[in-house]
């Protein structure tokens, strides 16, 4: 357990409603292992008090705060300076004091990434799909974007969201990244082998009996699943997967990472990867 004391670092969350996050079980782990003082304090901040939380935080030389819905996009006009990748993506979900203010940062995205190269999950130029068009899948497309990738696609129920999205990041990055598709024309997609990243809520508890797309032969079209949810720990949609001898991961990797990477930045201290286990162990038991 954290002793409080007059030298705690204190960190919080700007969230509404913020009664059922992980955080603070993810960042006690990190404080434990790298022998930081340092406290994570759930901060339920409502939408019309939001600038005055972020003014009044930074009054209070906290050293950092994590910023979740719904104000990922509406902080950042209280920021005094915002890291050009999240602001391509328009969502800040790390807050770092600097001169005058907050500068804001995008974990969730560069979280994710770390995500991948830590279950050895390579993001190809080519052939990789993106299924969901909200929030979640903004800082899937955009990682992917800045990974190079070409003519990939993004599914979605409703078309003009990922039409939306495709456009958006296409004009970012002047080139087609990606094309929109609705989910039930997967069969339009050409060849097979592609990575797919799960970013709709489908399949969430406790609904963990549906998936976004409930026939095989989507599956068969792809060689690796990357599911953004994390509760259940193995979804429908990576089931699909297991059911044809093919891997796929939960988001509890990108969860932690995200946290890793603001925990990083409050406290200038680096993370060691082999944290991971020890804080799925403590989520594990919290959960
Ligand atoms: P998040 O922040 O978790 O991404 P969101 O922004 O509300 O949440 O986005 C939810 C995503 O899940 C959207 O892509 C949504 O599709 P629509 O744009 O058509 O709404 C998708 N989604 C939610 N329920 C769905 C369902 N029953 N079937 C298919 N897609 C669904």
């Amino acid at each position: 357990m954290i002793t409080i004391d007059g030298k705690t670092k204190i960190c919080g969350l700007l969230g509404y409603p913020v009664e059922h996050t992980l955080s603070p079980v993810i960042h006690e782990v990190l404080a434990r292992h790298t022998g930081e003082n340092f406290a994570y304090i759930p901060c339920q901040t409502e939408p019309a008090h939001l600038a005055e939380a972020v003014k009044g935080a930074y009054a209070m030389s906290f050293v950092g705060c994590n910023v979740t819905v719904p104000h990922k996009s509406e902080i950042i006009p209280f920021l005094s300076s915002i890291d050009p990748l999240a602001a391509k993506v328009g969502a800040v979900n790390v807050l770092v004091p600097e001169e005058g203010g907050f500068r804001g940062y995008n974990t969730d995205l560069t979280g994710l990434g770390r995500a991948m190269r830590y279950d050895g999950v390579s993001i190809p130029k080519e052939k990789t799909l993106i299924l969901g068009a909200g929030g979640a899948s903004r800082a899937a497309a955009f990682l992917l974007a800045e990974n190079g990738v070409t003519n990939g696609y993004i599914l979605n129920r409703t078309l003009e969201s990922a039409t939306k999205l495709c456009n958006n990041i296409n004009t970012t990055y002047g080139r087609t990244v990606f094309n929109p598709l609705l989910l039930s024309e997967y069969d339009k997609l050409p060849g097979d082998g592609y990575l797919a990243v799960q970013a709709t809520s489908v399949g969430l508890f406790p609904h963990n009996e549906d998936a976004p797309i409930m026939e095989e032969a989507f599956y068969e079209k792809c060689s690796v699943g990357y599911d953004l949810i994390y509760r259940p720990f193995e979804t429908r949609f990576m089931r699909f997967f297991r059911e044809q001898g093919k891997s796929s991961f939960n988001g509890l990797r990108m969860l932690i990472f995200q946290g890793i990477e603001a925990y990083e930045k409050w406290t200038g201290k680096p993370v060691p990867d082999d944290v991971v286990p020890e804080v799925i162990e403590a989520l594990e038991k919290h959960a």
